[in-house]
């Protein structure tokens, strides 16, 4: 039995970080144990130019408790007035790593998202033929779509037809949650890579509903059937290079979750690392863990892969996780797989 694996240090290719106190403290929970990762834009107001993006960088970095290595990878806000030439030079200059598409409405601050794909081509185009990645929220928001269709339809009738428009554009699925999604992936060649989150590893739609509502397993796209969590669990764990791991950890503070119209989010920054080791166990892939969270998400962003290392260790008992972060903006409550976990990272 394997009890301590060392694997390169983990990105996280799909993490909400906020700002202010709250981004003050929730950071060190991912600088803890992450090189890196690709910040997301959805901020109120969003980020959506470069000038924009150097700024919350600088935020970020002052945020960072002392002596930690940790580098922000900016992304950019997409809306039907982003300026092709100022995405271009900001990814020229290397602040931003890729644009994030949120279709209008689909989930948290994304009313200032795009309506009608047509109206940012141009940006599209430009992005293709520089190789800057689009990062993609898939669900159609059309409300005769039921929710737990949105991720597939979306690929049906908004993301196929897109990559056919637009050969060459580079396209990251963010967080997908169906076996769809995880089909379609595996299917798109070089240029088509998706995040699978540790939740959607956990959870299903069950989780969520039976017994009572479990608003931290609230998240955006929902959890979906157990067959779909089967199938992201081998799509994760099959070494396949178009997979890597974005957690979308989403800190909101509890009275925001807790409440009659709570919001979309689980926070799995601080636990993370032992989680993907205990569903990685499960399936006997523990040496693939590695290329889940280490390289393929900088072999298809092409960006190198980290040097420094990080050491889990399977103890004996259950290891004890905070059941809270305590930040200035509130308690936010850390995402609980509901069973033990003897992982750990050893620091
Ligand atoms: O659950 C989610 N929370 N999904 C998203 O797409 C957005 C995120 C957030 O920003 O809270
Ligand atoms: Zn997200």
């Amino acid at each position: 039995m394997m009890n301590s694996l060392t694997l390169r240090r983990p990105d996280d290719w799909h993490l909400h970080l906020r700002d202010g106190a709250m981004l003050k403290g929730v950071l060190p929970e991912t600088a803890r144990h992450f090189a890196r990762a690709i910040i997301m834009p959805n901020l109120v107001p969003p980020i959506v130019t470069g000038s924009q993006a150097m700024a919350y960088q600088g935020r970020i970095l002052a945020a960072l408790p002392e002596g930690a290595v940790f580098e922000p990878l900016m992304t950019l806000y997409l809306t039907e007035t982003t300026d092709p030439a100022d995405v271009v030079a900001a990814a020229q200059s290397g602040l931003i790593k890729a644009v994030k598409l949120y279709p209008a409405g689909a989930t948290t601050n994304s009313h200032g998202g795009v309506r009608d794909l047509t109206r940012v081509y141009p940006v599209l185009e430009a992005m293709a033929k520089i190789g800057l990645p689009l990062c993609t929220h898939g669900e159609v928001t059309t409300p005769e779509v039921d929710i737990f269709d949105r991720e597939a339809v979306f690929i049906d009738t908004v993301l196929d037809p897109l990559r056919r428009a637009m050969p060459g554009l580079r396209v990251v699925m963010e967080h997908i949650t169906t076996a769809e999604g995880a089909d379609y992936a595996a299917a798109g060649g070089p240029d088509l890579a998706a995040t699978i989150t540790t939740h959607h590893l956990i959870i299903n739609r069950n989780h969520l509903l039976v017994g009572g509502i479990r608003p931290h397993y609230y998240c955006l796209p929902v959890a979906k059937r157990e067959s779909h969590r089967q199938a992201l669990r081998r799509a994760a764990t099959s070494g396949l290079p178009c997979y890597f791991l974005g957690t979308d950890s989403a800190p909101h503070v509890d009275a925001l979750k807790e409440h009659s119209y709570g919001c979309a989010g689980c926070f799995t920054a601080t636990n993370t690392m032992p989680l993907l080791a205990h569903v990685f166990e499960e399936m006997q892939a523990l040496d693939r863990l590695e290329a889940f969270t280490s390289l393929n998400g900088p072999g298809f962003y092409r960006l190198p892969v980290n040097e420094a290392q990080i050491t889990l260790v399977k103890h004996e008992v259950p290891q004890v996780f905070p059941e809270k972060i305590l930040t200035e903006a509130g308690p936010v409550t850390v995402f609980n797989p509901g069973y033990p976990v003897h992982w750990h990272v050893s620091l």
